[in-house]
């Protein structure tokens, strides 16, 4: 039976923003009861903003935690190398935790934070919005299906700008202790996760990357893998936030049987098993149907965050946990496209040499 959960907040920057907006506008599995940043102000202006001026604001997430005790879930909107602090507090005082992507920047302290909330007997889910996509989901579920046969070759890429500006205004952006990583890390695991869903486990990866223009951050904005999946498929990854002015994030499956393209929308949906709903699905979700404005997308600006996506990934969360169920992006499930992620940055740091990707032992 769906219910309603008591959330709080705990980062109140560009994404923190929107879970402070959006939990409200889903009072069917969702009530927001407190907000903390380090920079109350932050919250302060977003609660003032959507006419919530009772909820309470902290600058210190274990003071909240003391005087809030009905809190049950804990969102985490803090930069992600910071994630596994605010977890195990949480954790510690049995709060389940919606934690946004990626939950964090090693697997080491990925584990952590699964292990943690496995013993404490808390839940654990992540947000990757996309999952939620009509068109992702019409993907994911022809290949569930069968639809392209054996799968030949499957690429993500996300060909991303960010200005020098963005790395500028925060201390974290393009650090390898709290970003974990440049584009690929930030902002391309979006697409690598969608790719492991809907092909499958990624077995090796080869890459090479760096820096190509942003030369005074530490981490990569630009990185390119070639890969081989469990299944036996071919693919390819390409992060970089160095294309101006950014591009559509694309994904490319195609197999024996069938091929589907996704860029700003369903480009291309073509099976052997041709069904009219096919046609229905193009017309639906095709670019045609949604054109995008020029320079509209994440691709150019980080701020461009889907509220409906991040709204129907918080309800699926919720109502997952409300069933008695584990979420669909569970901690085992999120820690996927970061070991990908890893190996990716393991083999360019070797040459290219192939390593294999570390899924760990989540089950
Ligand atoms: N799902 C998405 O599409 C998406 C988009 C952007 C960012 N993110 C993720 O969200 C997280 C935050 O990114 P952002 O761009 O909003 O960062 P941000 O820098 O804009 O905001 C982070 C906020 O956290 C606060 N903060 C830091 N440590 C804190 C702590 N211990 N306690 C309380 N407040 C603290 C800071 O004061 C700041 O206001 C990252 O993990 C990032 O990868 C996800």
């Amino acid at each position: 039976m769906p219910r309603q959960w008591k959330c709080a907040v705990v980062g109140a920057g560009t994404v923190g923003r929107s879970h402070i907006r959006l939990i409200p506008q889903l009072p069917a599995v969702a009530k927001l009861v407190a907000a903390c940043d380090h920079v109350p102000a932050r919250a302060e202006a977003e609660l003032q903003r959507n006419r919530l001026p009772s909820v309470p604001v902290y600058e210190d997430m274990a003071k909240m935690l003391k005087e809030q005790p009905e809190i049950e879930v804990v969102h985490l909107a803090t930069p992600s190398g910071a994630h596994l602090e605010s977890a195990l507090m949480a954790i510690e005082a049995g709060k389940h935790i919606i934690c946004e992507k990626p939950l964090e920047v090693t697997l080491d302290r990925v584990d952590k934070m699964i292990n943690a909330a496995k013993a404490k007997g808390v839940k654990l889910g992540c947000i990757f919005q996309g999952r939620w996509k009509e068109d992702n989901r019409a993907v994911k579920q022809a290949a569930m299906d069968g639809r392209f046969g054996r799968i030949s070759w499957a690429g993500a890429f996300t060909p991303w700008y960010r200005p020098d500006k963005y790395y500028e205004e925060t201390s974290w952006h393009g650090t390898w202790k709290l970003d974990g990583g440049g584009a690929a890390m930030n902002q391309g695991i979006h697409a690598v996760d969608l790719l492991q869903w809907i092909v499958g486990p990624v077995k090796s990866v080869s890459a090479y990357g760096g820096n190509r223009s942003h030369t005074k951050i530490e981490t990569e904005d630009a990185i390119s893998a070639s890969l081989e999946f469990e299944n036996g498929a071919y693919g390819s990854i390409v992060c970089t936030t160095a294309m101006y002015p950014g591009m559509p994030t694309r994904l490319e499956i195609g197999g024996e049987h069938g091929t589907a393209v996704l860029e700003n929308g369903l480009k291309s949906f073509s099976f052997q098993d041709r069904k009219p709903s096919d046609h229905e699905l193009v017309e639906k979700l095709g670019p045609a149907a949604k054109p995008a404005a020029p320079f509209s997308g994440a691709q150019a600006n980080p701020a461009a965050i889907s509220a409906d996506l991040h709204g129907r990934n918080i309800s699926s969360i919720l109502t997952s946990w409300a069933e008695g169920k584990e979420a669909e992006t569970n901690g085992p499930e999120a820690r996927k496209a970061i070991a990908i992620v890893l190996a990716m940055y393991e083999s360019a740091k070797n040459g290219g040499n192939a390593v294999k990707v570390d899924y760990g032992s989540h089950g």
